[in-house]
């Protein structure tokens, strides 16, 4: 496991074919084992999809628009993240949410096959976002250039190969996004997409806001949703990972709360790459029918 926040770079395991973190497959059995409780909420994403900005609505939902309360502590203290193995003084994902109270939300990463079987036992609601991939691979690459936890991720070229062959955290994104859609009928899932957010933040706060059976006045939904602006939780201390140290989060390369935007990827890709992508990306995802928006 990593000591303490040092910003040593870990490596790559697997579990069942799927590449994470090697610390958290060494704590596997614990997340595995987990005792998933009737009335928690898990908020799946692959990663870099907007699982920040939706847990900061689904806190602020469940805090019926109080800021202040949403400000009792940073987003990874408020809504544990399950694989999280420890890295000291933060204890692992498991060992914060065994001692929390309910009604607990709870964040993932992990491919809904990985999921652990209780929160299917106990029929958790889960909500899913999801980003197009090329904005998520650009998004993930800054990411791990910046976290120094992360696995050392390359040049971009080399790095754009990896997100298409799977060969980074958390598997391929096609998989990701395609298991919990298939998934969303006959569990409680409620999928989501960055770009519909993006669109139309409001009418999507009103569709969390539904699947979690609140009901709160229009003026509190205006405030939740301009809380969870890009521009408000870039500079909120307590939904903006600020209070990460700069030995992990190496701010000189990014910030966390970087463009948040749709269509940044035209910024990156080549013609020929996004060329290339594009003709992987039909295969992969051929007979989807997941309404995803590369541009707005
Ligand atoms: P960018 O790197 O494109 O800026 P995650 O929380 O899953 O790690 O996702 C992080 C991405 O979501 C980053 O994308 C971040 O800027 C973006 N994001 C976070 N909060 C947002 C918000 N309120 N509105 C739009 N994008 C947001």
């Amino acid at each position: 496991n990593v000591k303490s926040w040092e910003g040593s770079r870990c490596s790559f395991g697997q579990v069942k074919g799927v590449p994470l973190l090697e610390p958290t497959v060494q704590n596997w059995e614990l997340v595995e084992n987990f005792r998933a409780q009737p009335d928690d909420l898990l908020i799946a994403t692959y990663p870099k999809a907007g699982t920040t900005w939706t847990q900061e609505i689904v806190d602020l939902i469940l805090n019926d628009g109080d800021a202040e309360k949403c400000r009792r502590a940073p987003t990874h203290k408020r809504m544990p993240f399950l694989e999280m193995f420890p890295v000291p003084p933060l204890e692992s994902g498991v060992s914060q949410l065994d001692k929390m109270p309910s009604p607990r939300v709870i964040k993932t990463h992990l491919p809904i096959q990985l999921v652990p079987q209780s929160f299917w036992d106990n029929n958790c609601k889960v909500i899913y976002m999801a980003r197009n991939a090329k904005d998520s691979v650009v998004s993930y690459f800054y990411f791990d250039r910046m976290n120094r936890i992360q696995p050392d991720p390359g040049p971009w070229d080399q790095y754009l190969h990896k997100f298409m062959h799977g060969q980074l955290c958390c598997g391929y994104w096609c998989d990701h996004v395609k298991g919990y859609w298939r998934e969303k009928e006959t569990k409680r899932i409620l999928y989501l997409l960055y770009e519909d957010m993006k669109e139309n933040p409001r009418d999507e706060v009103i569709r969390v806001m539904r699947f979690l059976e609140h009901s709160l006045p229009d003026d509190i939904i205006d405030r939740i949703t301009e809380l969870t602006s890009f521009s408000t939780m870039k500079e909120n201390p307590m939904a903006n990972y600020s209070t990460i140290p700069d030995s992990v989060f190496d701010r000189s390369v990014s910030t966390f709360m970087r463009k948040g935007e749709v269509g940044d990827w035209l910024n990156h890709f080549s013609p020929e790459e996004s060329r290339l992508f594009d003709e992987h990306y039909e295969k992969m995802m051929s007979g989807t029918s997941i309404p995803f928006r590369t541009q707005l």
